[in-house]
């Protein structure tokens, strides 16, 4: 059986992490694409090069023609521009939704059929944008953030309870942005509630609030930090996780920026829910329940989420 394809849309931190760990973990040949010729060309080389040494095959090229996605599997999009400090996601919302629109059609001319995974902020407004775009079948193309948001959440919550990250469960929904929604009854270690652990003295309720709100500033710790750009490992990470889901068929339960019609009550939108990724794509959204101060949390980051739709609709009239 052929290698599968993997397309990466965007050669920048984040592409070149995702193109290193798609080939230490085997998932397929991999094709860098940027508008920054020779960057891709560069990476794709250097990481080929590191392959003997780390002993996986897998071929890796670069390009600035998209002609070079053709027929690809996977997708994963993190053309545009990354926050600096002092900005919001909204801010690259100008930028970055003509990024989606060049990236779009590239996908519909040369492939249609790849499952798309798409990382560029404001993610939950692209992810919207480049379906529009590309036409593609809304099963077939999904937003990385919440498996990110989770990540970021569990780390904090192994950290503070001294356990393995590993039997840290976490759901964080709702838009990729600082009114995100982390769920803190659905979140547990091995299986226990945070709100049980927290009754068992295994932290306070101040500290859990101080993790959540944490959580919901994670990206822009990191930016703060870095200063040059925005985190790209953790992303990069949480993005190879639903590619491997779909390209194994793993059936994994995920929360993702995932097109609903009509559940949650909302239609026509892409916001993080917990949904199945397997070789149907997005084959189930799993709707859970809200207490009325969840429900409040959810309804507010929707709201942000359809400001920043209205505002591509005024940028693009095409999308309106
Ligand atoms: N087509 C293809 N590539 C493009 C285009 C375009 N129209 N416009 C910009 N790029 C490329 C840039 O040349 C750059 O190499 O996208 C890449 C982005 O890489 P970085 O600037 O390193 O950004 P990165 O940290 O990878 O983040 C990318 O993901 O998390 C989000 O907010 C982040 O939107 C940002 C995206």
């Amino acid at each position: 059986m052929a290698r599968s394809k993997i397309a990466l849309i965007g050669a920048g931190q984040i592409g070149g992490t995702l193109a290193h760990l798609a080939g230490l973990k085997e998932l397929g040949d991999v094709v860098l694409f940027d508008i920054a010729d020779g960057i891709p060309q560069g990476k794709g080389l250097d990481i080929a090069e590191s392959a003997p040494v780390d002993g996986f095959d897998a071929k890796f090229s670069g390009a600035s023609d998209y002609a070079a996605i053709e027929g690809a599997d996977v997708i994963i999009v993190t053309a545009g521009v990354p926050r600096k400090p002092g900005m919001s996601r909204d801010d690259l919302i100008g930028i970055n939704l003509k990024v989606m629109e060049s990236v779009g059609q590239g996908i519909k001319q040369y492939a249609p059929n790849a499952f798309v995974i798409c990382i560029t902020n404001p993610l939950d407004a692209m992810v919207w944008a480049l379906q529009k775009f590309s036409g593609l079948p809304t099963n077939k193309i999904v937003g990385m953030a919440g498996v990110l948001d989770s990540a970021r959440f569990r780390h904090f919550l192994a950290d503070e309870f001294k356990v393995s990250v590993e039997d840290v469960t976490a759901f964080v929904l709702g838009g990729h942005g600082d009114d995100m929604v982390p769920l803190v009854r659905y979140s547990t270690v091995a299986g226990v509630p945070l709100p049980d652990l927290v009754k068992l003295g295994w932290t306070t309720q101040e500290k859990l609030d101080a993790m959540v709100e944490r959580t919901r500033k994670g990206g822009g710790e990191i930016v703060n930090l870095l200063k040059t750009g925005s985190a790209f490992y953790a992303p990069a990470a949480s993005a190879i996780a639903m590619a491997e889901s779909y390209l194994r068929d793993k059936k994994r339960v995920l929360p993702c920026a995932a097109h609903l019609s009509g559940q949650y009550g909302i239609d026509g939108l892409f916001i993080g829910v917990p949904i199945v990724i397997g070789a149907e794509g997005v084959e189930r959204v799993l709707e859970v329940e809200f207490n009325p101060d969840e429900k409040a949390m959810f309804d507010k980051s929707i709201a942000s989420v359809k400001g920043l739709i209205e505002a591509c609709k005024g940028i693009n009239g095409a999308l309106a």
